[in-house]
């Protein structure tokens, strides 16, 4: 159909969804406008952007009839902050609408016409809920401040008062870290011109432990103020493990190697029970205690009895593989960052597990050699970052044809793709789909979805009616050598 309107063209609209990402989905003579800044129920002025084959980009420039679910934002920097999409929009209905895009993202990328949808699990804290946060420095009238690059804006940082999805204690620290910046007469580095030296400050939490870790990030040259930095941090009795890291580059990246300036190399988390060591670069999902529900969903899911051999792809610092180790005969996991394999081998040792191993390398490349040294799986869970399974990960998956995959997912939009494969050529049933929202008042949804390998649809059942053997169908005959690029979690 022809776009009914035009670029830079003033529309009134009512917004009926949200869309995946967040924009506000309204409808002109049939015709879609994704309307930023528009929520459902608002009857907005708003200016077109963009317009494409399909559907035009809109930008909310009057509020003319606000929807029932809007409320007042707790954030006095909602709107200028680029976090916290949502803090106008009532909890209730945001959870509504982010079960609502899981359902349409498998029914219109994933061919399932109608999802095994279970009800979400909602976050039982909407504020204060984030274990890590990355703070970065700005520079303002009054000196060094610390806080969120602006919405849009990938050059300016806007310095805040206080993080309202961050606890007391990081909000305490930022505040300190500031002042102690301010009193050293350090430079703050300037992302456009590349010149300065204060970055960033990390700080991360173990909310079942109470310990903190803090990683000031700064340009090339001498830290001056050490001392008086690591004294402020000390009136934290909470910070345990304070580090340094040098960022020599352009890019705006905190996962630089750190030197310990005091304390342990290591802060502990706690979840489900077992021990976990908490590194600068470790990953570690960021809200602890929905991590331990959404954990809670994969162990009812996998259903273990104790006979089976469990492969856990992608998984980290080894947290799922070590929840499932004890309902299980053995557990294997895959993972390409050495460190993170290096943190799972620690871990399974720290927590006394020895029925679990650790290979380190890309899921697309080490799959088959994990099945020739620990036989077929049982249950196979997956836990990739947003691009999802991808290219020869997906396929390898496909080919092991393991009688059910447990699949925990933190983007419904490849979660769909993969199931289209999975559920399609691949011959699973999807039985269970359940969302898990660990990240209130943004655009983002983990859910967990459970597959069984239909017997009558399995690779082997399609070649034995083809007269084939299975090594000759999709699985082998399409794969190339070249890896997958890991993605980004
Ligand atoms: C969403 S995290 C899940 C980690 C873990 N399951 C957890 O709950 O903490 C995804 C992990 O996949 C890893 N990864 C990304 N691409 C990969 C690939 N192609 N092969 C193996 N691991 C990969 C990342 O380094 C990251 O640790």
């Amino acid at each position: 159909m022809a776009a009914p309107v035009t670029k830079g063209q003033e529309l009134e609209l009512r917004i009926d969804s949200l869309a995946y990402g967040g924009n506000g989905v309204a409808r002109r003579d049939g015709f879609v406008v994704f309307v930023k800044r528009g929520l459902p129920g608002d009857l907005v002025r708003a200016q077109v952007t963009k317009v494409k084959k399909g559907y035009a980009e809109a930008f909310r420039t009057q509020l003319l009839e606000p929807g029932a679910s809007r409320v007042e934002p707790r954030c006095p920097h909602f709107g200028e902050c680029g976090g916290c999409r949502f803090q106008d929009l009532a909890y209730e209905a945001q959870l509504e609408a982010k079960v609502d895009q899981v359902r349409e993202s498998l029914r219109r990328l994933g061919d399932i016409a109608d999802p095994p949808m279970e009800a979400a699990i909602p976050a039982d804290e909407i504020y204060g809920y984030r274990n890590k946060l990355e703070f970065s420095f700005t520079q303002t009238d009054d000196g060094p401040d610390l806080g969120f690059h602006r919405a849009g804006r990938w050059d300016e940082v806007l310095g805040i008062a206080a993080c309202h999805i961050a606890s007391d204690t990081v909000n305490s620290i930022r505040a300190a870290v500031r002042d102690w910046a301010r009193s050293t007469g350090l430079s703050v580095y300037d992302q456009r011109e590349h010149v300065g030296y204060l970055r960033h400050l990390l700080v991360r939490e173990g909310r079942n432990t109470g310990q903190a870790l803090v990683v000031l990030v700064t340009g090339p040259g001498d830290l001056r103020g050490r001392e008086e930095l690591v004294a402020t941090l000390q009136q934290f009795p909470e910070v345990k493990s304070i580090h340094w890291g040098v960022n020599e580059g352009q890019s705006e990246i905190t996962g630089v190697p750190t030197k310990l300036l005091w304390g342990t190399e290591w802060i502990e988390e706690e979840i489900l029970g077992l021990r976990y060591r908490l590194r600068p670069g470790a990953f570690l999902q960021t809200n602890t205690s929905m991590a331990e529900k959404l954990y809670e969903v994969a162990i009812d899911f996998a259903d273990l009895k104790g006979g089976e051999t469990v492969y856990d792809l992608y998984c980290g610092i080894g947290t799922i593989s070590l929840t499932l180790a004890s309902k299980a005969l053995t557990v294997w996991g895959i993972e390409v960052v050495e460190e993170a394999v290096a943190c799972a081998l620690e871990n399974a040792e720290l927590n006394g597990v020895s029925n679990i191993g650790f290979f380190a390398g890309n899921v697309g490349q080490v799959l088959d050699e994990l099945r020739q040294r620990a036989g077929a799986p049982d249950l196979v869970v997956v836990d990739p970052p947003r691009a999802g399974l991808a290219g020869k990960g997906l396929r390898r998956l496909a080919a092991l044809q393991s009688p059910r995959i447990v699949y925990v997912s933190c983007n419904p939009t490849t979660l769909a793709g993969d199931l289209k494969v999975l559920c399609g050529e691949a011959g699973y049933n999807l039985l269970r789909v359940k969302p898990v929202d660990m990240f209130p008042h943004t655009p983002h949804v983990e859910c967990v979805a459970l597959l069984e390998l239909d017997p009558e649809r399995s690779l082997a059942a399609q070649a034995a009616r083809a007269g084939i053997a299975v090594g000759d169908t999709a699985s082998s005959t399409t794969d190339d050598d070249s890896p997958d690029a890991p993605g980004q979690d």
